[in-house]
């Protein structure tokens, strides 16, 4: 077993921790506090060929693999969650569905300009009475011979408004169940079709999240993606490869609040040494690069099942359970070593633990993640 990086790798993980240094660092308290998405850092991050990272080079993506994501994601997410869940939504939901299940014509429509990073992508599933129990879909996609008509409200979309194509997940035969739902390419713009209010939320401040609201919308036949009635297994293959980006953003959350806590208890002192003389904080800092390294081995073990075609819907959903629950643990600790500072906005950990926070609930929360794993360890 070979657990090092290969210099394609390393040379990823140093350009993602360069461009988080250097691109994402600055004024990212202002953002957060002002809630401003990173339009300026995305356009970049798309430049650079990270919105589009496993898309194959003929749809305008950088070809690479399930690990290089991570990496980068990790690396990322240790200074800016807010930007990096819009790499990992881009990436993971969108430009992977439309690759995995799209027609060349929505390949050549709209992943192109998804994976160069022209345009951002959002994936429309929550609905203010679905959002765990997924299958109860209010939203419905009218089938009118050429077209369908969707009618509906989505809720706590990520790109909300700032996207310029959106998967919505609607049912079409209510008789039919999980069944009976289709996936639909809808542009912005399109009559009928609403960008709600902004929320404003604890965490990832800077992303954008909206409710969507669908009135009357006229999607063509063409934009729909896959097979009639493959709109909710759509969803779930796509949610599992997402599960393992957001557990590589948890993991990147709960590292940044870590080495910010160690650079701290060389530097602070009381009782007349640093505090990491102190075994208090000495074991904090023990435990936490302990659940960091166990985290990252979970999500590196889901990403190279994905990458060798592997099931990976056990092992993502492991990866993002057990990281999610460490970014939490790991900087709740981050803001007690620094103590008074912690609760100050200048020491960045306060808002790590805010950020921490989202990567329990968002694609699934740890209770759904449970579900998953505990349904295919008891079918063994
Ligand atoms: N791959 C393929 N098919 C799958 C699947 C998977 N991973 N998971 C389920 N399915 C299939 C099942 O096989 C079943 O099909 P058949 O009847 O043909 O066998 C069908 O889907 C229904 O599955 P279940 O009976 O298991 O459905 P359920 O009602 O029990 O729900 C669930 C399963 C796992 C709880 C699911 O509802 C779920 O994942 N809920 C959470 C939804 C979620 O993650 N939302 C996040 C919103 S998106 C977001 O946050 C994006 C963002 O902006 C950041």
């Amino acid at each position: 077993m070979d657990f090092s990086l290969s210099e394609e790798q390393l040379m990823i993980q140093q350009a993602a921790r360069d461009f988080a240094q250097n691109e994402l660092l600055p004024g990212v308290i202002e953002r957060d506090d002002e809630q401003r998405f990173p339009a300026e850092q995305i356009k970049k991050l798309g430049e650079l060929g990270f919105l589009g990272m496993m898309v194959d080079s003929q749809y305008n993506g950088s070809g690479m693999d399930t690990m290089s994501y991570v990496i980068a994601m990790e690396e990322l997410s240790k200074v800016d969650a807010s930007s990096s869940v819009v790499v990992s939504v881009n990436n993971s939901l969108v430009c992977y569905g439309l690759e995995t299940y799209g027609t060349e014509e929505q390949k050549q429509k709209y992943l192109k300009r998804l994976a160069s990073g022209e345009i951002i992508g959002a994936f429309c599933l929550s609905e203010p009475e679905a959002g765990s129990d997924a299958t109860s879909q209010k939203t419905t996609a009218i089938d009118k011979g050429d077209h369908y008509l969707i009618n509906g409200t989505k809720n706590w979309i990520t790109n909300g408004g700032t996207a310029e194509v959106y998967l919505v997940i609607a049912q079409t035969d209510k008789s039919k169940g999980h069944k009976g739902i289709n996936a639909l390419i809808v542009e912005k713009g399109t009559p009928g079709f609403d960008i709600g209010p902004k929320e404003n939320k604890l965490g990832i401040r800077g992303s954008d999240t909206h409710t969507l609201l669908f009135n009357d919308v006229k999607v063509p036949k063409e934009n729909r993606i896959g097979e009639d009635g493959f709109g909710f297994k759509f969803a779930m293959k796509t949610l599992s490869g997402g599960r393992i980006g957001i557990a590589a953003q948890a993991l990147g959350i709960a590292a940044g609040a870590y080495e910010l806590a160690l650079k701290y208890s060389k530097e602070r002192k009381a009782f007349g040494t640093e505090i990491s003389n102190h075994q208090a904080i000495a074991f904090k800092l023990a435990d936490m690069h302990t659940q960091i390294q166990a985290a990252r081995h979970l999500v590196y073990k889901a990403a190279w099942d994905k990458d060798q075609g592997n099931n990976y819907d056990l092992s993502g959903a492991m990866a993002k359970l057990y990281a999610s629950q460490v970014a939490m643990e790991t900087s709740v600790e981050a803001v007690q070593i620094h103590g008074g500072n912690g609760f100050v906005k200048d020491y960045h950990v306060e808002r790590l633990m805010r950020d921490a926070k989202i990567t329990q609930i968002y694609e699934g929360t740890s209770e759904i993640q449970k579900i998953v794993i505990s349904r295919s360890v008891l079918k063994d």
